[in-house]
């Protein structure tokens, strides 16, 4: 007997409905466009835990539901009054882009078809899109577009990815049956610089290598990878019994934008048949300019190559992109075939499923969004957005010399760094360079809380580093030129507090 004749779901809505409460909201998303491009309008409130908890209130899970018109507009006010806003022009903090119009718009539409991309059969369209935007993303960039790719959820998840096939490709044993093995540290061996992101701890830790496998590289003063440091260090390794298995190169670092000699450590990795990873989740996309350097152009040479549609594409959280020039690198260390899945239907047509190739099994449709934005803007849009990204940051590296108690420190990329130093401190010993590290410690802090400008940091040869970092189409030059002024503000009155007497 049928005991439920007609349902009326708690969470379903009538067409009419959606249509009245997305239009509303829709509006109320152009009125937040518009006011975060007032700059009189500030980046963050930098609110601390408790008030923000206090909004939401401590009470348990509701019984009875809202209606959805009522919680959309109170949640919109929510975050519209209590967030960090990446999309100001005035932000310029970490590595993080405002969201492309577009690409929210694209998110919207992705989740109301709802496609699971981990299989054709369950995302026909959906699947080709992300593979389109894959070969797109590598033709932009010079990389070969017979590479085997897939849009995962950011640089660290991109990186996973590419290291987990490195692994698999040049471990030589079976890895899928007996593991990694013999975990005796430092047996197996990975090189990088002592600039990389911290990805490659979480990577050598959660994939079994640990970190002993790390062999750290220094980084010479302008912050790129030592080439004979690497050679030598390859070498006593393998004179060592130990497996050298990859070399990491960036392109370019968090922290000041330095490439790596791509092209030389790309040799080193042909001459040692290692695989050769780039991290390219910040600069990745900047290889797409005419005028590029040939060691940024040489991420075209890596065996598997990080970039972040999240960042340099401006596309709205979350979107990595893992590169892999063998496309079986990436089925050989992910592909499985279970009973209950039946999608090979098409194999005979180059069937994608996107489910072999990374570690997600159910995938949501990322793709749709970095697709609109790379349709929208074209290839010169592109070149045009990030060019003018890093003549800003040039602009502002070049103002800093007006500036008597600013240090100017490093510009790369979009990337400038500097730091307050009182007049009388300049060429300060080791005390005054510990003090001078505290000073811009909390300069920068009192400016990020200020909440009117937003860079980060970064430390450059153990200075402590004020560091704008521009990934944001909104900011100008005049946006840009006001931030030295601030630090110089900020930097004396911190001075004067702090200062013994
Ligand atoms: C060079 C580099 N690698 C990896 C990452 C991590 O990327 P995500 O935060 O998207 O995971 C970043 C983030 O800034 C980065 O700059």
């Amino acid at each position: 007997m049928n005991d439920i004749p007609r349902r009326h779901a708690a969470l379903d809505m009538s067409p009419d409905e959606f249509r009245q409460i997305g239009h509303a909201l829709v509006d109320r998303i152009a009125e937040f466009l518009a006011w975060i491009q007032d700059r009189s309008n500030p980046v963050t409130r930098a609110e601390r835990p408790g008030q923000i908890r206090s909004l939401l209130g401590s009470g348990p899970f509701p019984e009875k539901g809202t209606p959805a018109e009522e919680l959309l507009s109170e949640v919109s006010t929510l975050l519209f009054d209590h967030s960090l806003f990446n999309g100001h022009p005035r932000f310029w903090g970490y590595v993080t882009s405002p969201a492309a119009p577009v690409g929210i718009l694209g998110d919207f539409l992705a989740s109301a078809v709802n496609p699971n991309v981990g299989a054709y059969d369950l995302s026909p369209v959906a699947t080709e899109i992300e593979r389109q935007t894959v070969r797109w993303i590598a033709e932009m960039i010079g990389y070969p577009a017979s590479c085997g790719g897939i849009l995962v959820s950011g640089g660290n998840m991109a990186n996973f990815v590419c290291f987990l096939a490195a692994r698999k490709a040049k471990i030589p044993w079976d890895i899928r049956k007996e593991g990694v093995g013999d975990t005796r540290p430092g047996r197996l061996r990975i090189y990088c610089s002592t600039e990389t992101h911290t990805w490659i701890h979480k990577a050598a830790d959660l994939f079994g290598l640990g970190h002993d496998a790390i062999a750290w590289i220094p980084a010479n003063e302008n912050q790129r990878m030592e080439t004979e440091a690497l050679r030598k260090q390859i070498s006593a390794d393998l004179k060592g019994g130990m497996i050298p298995l990859m070399v990491v190169g960036a392109a370019a670092t968090v922290g000041t934008g330095a490439t790596d000699p791509l092209l030389e450590i790309g040799a080193i990795c042909r001459e040692h048949h290692l695989w050769f990873h780039v991290d390219g989740a910040y600069g990745g996309f900047a290889a797409a300019l005419p005028e590029a350097s040939a060691d940024l152009k040489g991420l075209r040479d890596a065996d598997s190559l990080a970039v972040d549609p999240h960042k340099w594409l401006y596309a709205p959280l979350e979107a990595g992109c893992a590169l892999v020039r063998d496309p079986k690198a990436l089925l050989d260390t992910f592909s499985y075939h279970p009973a209950y899945y039946r999608f090979d239907e098409h194999a005979d047509e180059g069937l994608t499923n996107f489910y072999e190739l990374g570690l997600q099994n159910s995938r949501g449709f990322r793709a749709l969004k970095v697709w609109l934005a790379l349709r929208q803007a074209g290839r010169g849009g592109y070149e045009r957005m990030i060019r003018e990204d890093c003549r800003i940051a040039a602009e502002l590296f070049r103002s800093l010399g007006s500036h008597p108690e600013i240090e100017p420190l490093t510009c790369n990329l979009s990337i400038a760094t500097f730091r307050y130093v009182p007049a009388d401190l300049r060429g300060a010993d080791r005390s005054g360079e510990e003090y001078l590290n505290k000073l811009n410690t909390a300069v920068l802090a009192r400016i990020q809380s200020g909440g009117m400008m937003y860079p980060s940091n970064a430390i450059v040869q153990g200075k402590y580093a004020i560091r704008a970092c521009v990934v944001n189409f909104r900011t100008t030059v005049e946006d840009i030129l006001g931030l030295p002024d601030l630090v110089v503000s900020t930097g004396r009155e911190i001075d004067k507090e702090m200062r013994p007497a």
